[in-house]
């Protein structure tokens, strides 16, 4: 086969590029390791910045994200047995964001590359890079006992973390960043009527809580777990009294709780990989970048990639400028960095790190205290939060 762009990953960052690239004329192929049912079946945050909205709009994909979707003008945090207000709306000028989970995102997407007839190949088994210094990259993979291949122009890593893209580039030609947080996020999807129409981010003693939501019936909670903890150690019942125990008790008495129907636990780390190109390929959303889930910056910060890639390419082939590929990298990681900052302030702002200093909670307490006595602060987090501008 051969196709312009080959992308690797159908998670949305290779949806996305694929459904923009196709309404541009420009020829591509999607490359998946799972089956849609798979890919589908994960669940994952829910907060879209409006750069990301639009975005979907401008890849037709944004119907039922902005039939279904709720747009949130702000969010609580809670400490100390009160919970206190960001307004997102008055603090950035008018900008929200929009609570849609990214599996509906992504359902969205699959949606669109069909009805344009999009070449998705899903079950991609041995995805294998060749010749990315070249100017004749190609692809291989097998499909049963048959091996095919792909020749391309250029080859987009959208692969996730775990992806086959970002270890194809040498070692002395990319450098790693991370940081690993010594505690998960155990996750609870249940159907019950959320706790707070807006979501609720909570600081404890005990260790951190989100009260999120996919919509008024289905309620998405997390608490701060150690690394340790076994899934089956978490019954739903202890799961809902410790969630309460770190709310405040007005939150607390209004919780209602049911059967979970997802339960998991993830761990957080920060992860940034430099540069986000290697000859003939150029990496994306996860591949090159991981953010912890507290600043709900994951797939937001996917989305500015996929801008900047989309407009290069569509330079490169419309007016062969490759100003923009040339650009790419410097141009992505200088957003991905804010992002980078942003989520691990988050993240060291609201949880409780087990071997902190006293100093250290002393410090975690002023930032808060600081956060709420400064409009200009609070501006700063909420400006963050709806999204930097690409
Ligand atoms: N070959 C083909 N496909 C692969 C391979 C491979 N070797 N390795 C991984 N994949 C697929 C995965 O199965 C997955 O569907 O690539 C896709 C990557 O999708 P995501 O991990 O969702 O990454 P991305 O599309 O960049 O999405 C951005 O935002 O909220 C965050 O982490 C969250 O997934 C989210 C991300
Ligand atoms: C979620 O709804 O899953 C969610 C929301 C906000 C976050 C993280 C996860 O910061």
């Amino acid at each position: 086969m051969k196709t312009q762009v080959g992308i690797i990953g159908g998670g949305p960052s290779g949806l996305l590029l694929s459904q923009l690239l196709h309404l541009q004329g420009i020829d591509n192929i999607v490359l998946e390791r799972q089956s849609r049912d798979y890919v589908l079946g994960r669940i994952r945050a829910g907060v879209l910045e409006h750069g990301f909205a639009a975005l979907m709009r401008e890849a037709q994909c944004a119907e039922r994200m902005d039939r279904e979707g709720e747009i949130h003008d702000g969010f609580y945090i809670a400490h100390d047995g009160i919970k206190e207000r960001v307004d997102l709306n008055g603090l950035t000028g008018g900008n929200s964001v929009v609570v849609y989970g990214q599996t509906e995102v992504t359902r969205d997407l699959y949606a669109a590359r069909d009805k344009l007839g999009g070449i998705v190949i899903h079950n991609a088994e041995d995805v294998t890079p060749h010749d990315l210094e070249s100017a004749q990259p190609y692809l291989t993979y097998r499909q049963g006992d048959e091996l095919l291949r792909i020749d391309c122009d250029y080859v987009i890593g959208c692969d996730g973390f775990h992806g086959v893209s970002r270890k194809s580039i040498p070692n002395d030609k990319i450098t790693e960043f991370e940081r690993v947080y010594p505690f998960g996020w155990l996750g609870v999807l249940s159907r019950t009527k959320p706790v707070s129409p807006e979501l609720i981010y909570a600081t404890h003693e005990r260790g951190f809580a989100l009260c999120s939501l996919r919509s008024q019936v289905l309620s998405r909670y997390y608490i701060q777990v150690p690394l340790t903890d076994r899934i089956e150690a978490w019954s739903d019942e202890v799961f809902w009294a410790e969630l309460k125990r770190r709310l405040p008790d007005s939150v607390a008495a209004e919780l209602v709780t049911g059967d979970s129907i997802e339960k998991s636990i993830a761990p957080l780390r920060s992860f940034v990989a430099e540069p986000m190109r290697y000859g003939n390929l150029f990496l994306a959303g996860d591949a090159a970048h991981i953010v912890p889930p507290t600043g709900a910056r994951g797939l937001n910060s996917a989305a500015s990639d996929i801008y900047y890639l989309y407009h290069a390419l569509v330079d490169h082939y419309r007016k062969r400028d490759d100003s923009g590929l040339d650009g790419y990298s410097q141009k992505a990681l200088a957003r991905v960095w804010k992002g980078q900052r942003f989520s691990w302030w988050m993240t060291t702002l609201l949880h409780r790190f087990p071997d902190s200093s006293a100093f250290e909670r002393r410090l975690q307490a002023t930032d808060l205290a600081y956060l709420f006595s400064s409009q200009k602060a609070l501006a700063s987090l909420a400006e963050n939060y709806v999204g930097l501008p690409y």
